[in-house]
């Protein structure tokens, strides 16, 4: 059964270009040798939601101690803003945490949240206005890592960028170098980047994060598989994959899998793939950082580290670059 063409057919040139990249990019992974997916199609309405719940999860610490650094040193990384400083937020997504730096600025600042969801800008922005009413907020629907065009007449004013969310650690060091450099060209040679990294710690800690005990980061692992079935085509049977994290030493990174339970084929868009039993598709990784290590990589890509701020248990850093 095709569910493509009929389900797309209302949605418009726009919502096909976009389902075309992911069926591209979900043939490319998955006749790798090492079977991939790429983490980006996690966040589909489900995906969203599924993440919005990890963020709950006892086990899973890095949204809510970032949140506590960023709301214990608000004022001190927000240090130097003017009624003239344009906050500039990539994969803003609802904005929660912001707030705390958005209570640090002056009347007349500007707010500039990126993201690709129309709807998660829209109601960000509503809560926003009545939040903050002398905040000039200005979104930009587009994915951050392209070139986004900057809204008219906030050219000129000096920019602060907020990356947070350890979002960074999903990236290859070199890629993550590249968007570091990326960033800076778009905030300019006054520019400052505010980022939140996850620290490497103690393993049992990082692998409990990815491994929560209600299973909500398997079912939105699993939600990847389930998202082709639904946009691409019933191609999967979910009860024949489990999800795993592990802690990878060598490269310091979490990585996500689905581990195929027996042998099995499939077939996408009329291309057959075959897995073995133990065989994995990876999902995602999520490298882990230590402080000075990150330091080292913003140098490479330009900027200079102005400051590292972490929890008391050193559980995650708030860096800030200039
Ligand atoms: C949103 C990329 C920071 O890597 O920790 C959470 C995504 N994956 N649980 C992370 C995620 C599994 C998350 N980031």
């Amino acid at each position: 059964m095709m569910l493509g063409h009929s389900q797309l057919a209302g949605l418009g040139p726009r919502a096909r270009v976009l389902d075309e990249a992911f069926v591209g990019a979900v043939l490319d992974g998955l006749s790798m040798a090492q079977k991939t997916l790429p983490c980006r199609y996690f966040y589909d309405a489900r995906g969203s939601d599924l993440f919005e719940q990890i963020t709950e999860l006892e086990e899973y610490y890095p949204m809510r101690t970032e949140a506590s650094i960023l709301k214990a040193h608000a004022a001190a990384l927000m240090g130097g803003a003017t009624s003239d400083s344009v906050l500039v937020e990539f994969g803003s997504g609802s904005s929660r945490k912001t707030e705390f730096l958005l209570a640090e600025l002056p009347p007349g600042a500007a707010y500039v949240p990126i993201d690709v969801s129309p709807d998660a800008l829209a109601q960000a922005r509503v809560r926003l206005a009545r939040r903050y009413p002398a905040l000039d907020i200005r979104p930009v629907v587009g994915d951050f890592s392209d070139a986004v065009r900057f809204p008219q007449g906030l050219r000129g004013r000096p920019r602060v960028g907020f990356f947070p969310g350890s979002t960074i650690g999903n990236l290859h060091r070199p890629d993550a170098a590249k968007l570091l450099s990326r960033f800076k060209t778009l905030l300019g040679g006054s520019g400052r980047l505010i980022i939140g990294v996850d620290l490497k710690k103690d393993k049992t800690i990082l692998e409990n994060a990815y491994n929560d005990r209600l299973g909500v980061t398997a079912e939105f692992n699993l939600n990847l598989l389930a998202r082709i079935n639904r946009e691409i085509e019933p191609a999967f049977d979910l009860e024949a994959f489990t999800h795993t994290a592990l802690y990878n030493d060598l490269e310091g990174r979490i990585e996500m899998h689905l581990v195929s339970q027996l042998d099995q084929a499939f077939e996408i868009r009329g291309r057959p793939f075959r897995m073995r039993a133990g065989e994995s598709i990876h999902t995602e990784n999520s490298y882990k950082y230590a402080a000075s290590e990150f330091q080292a990589l913003a140098e490479r890509a330009g900027w200079s580290p102005a400051s590292v701020r972490t929890d008391p248990r050193g559980l995650f850093s708030v860096h800030v670059l200039t």
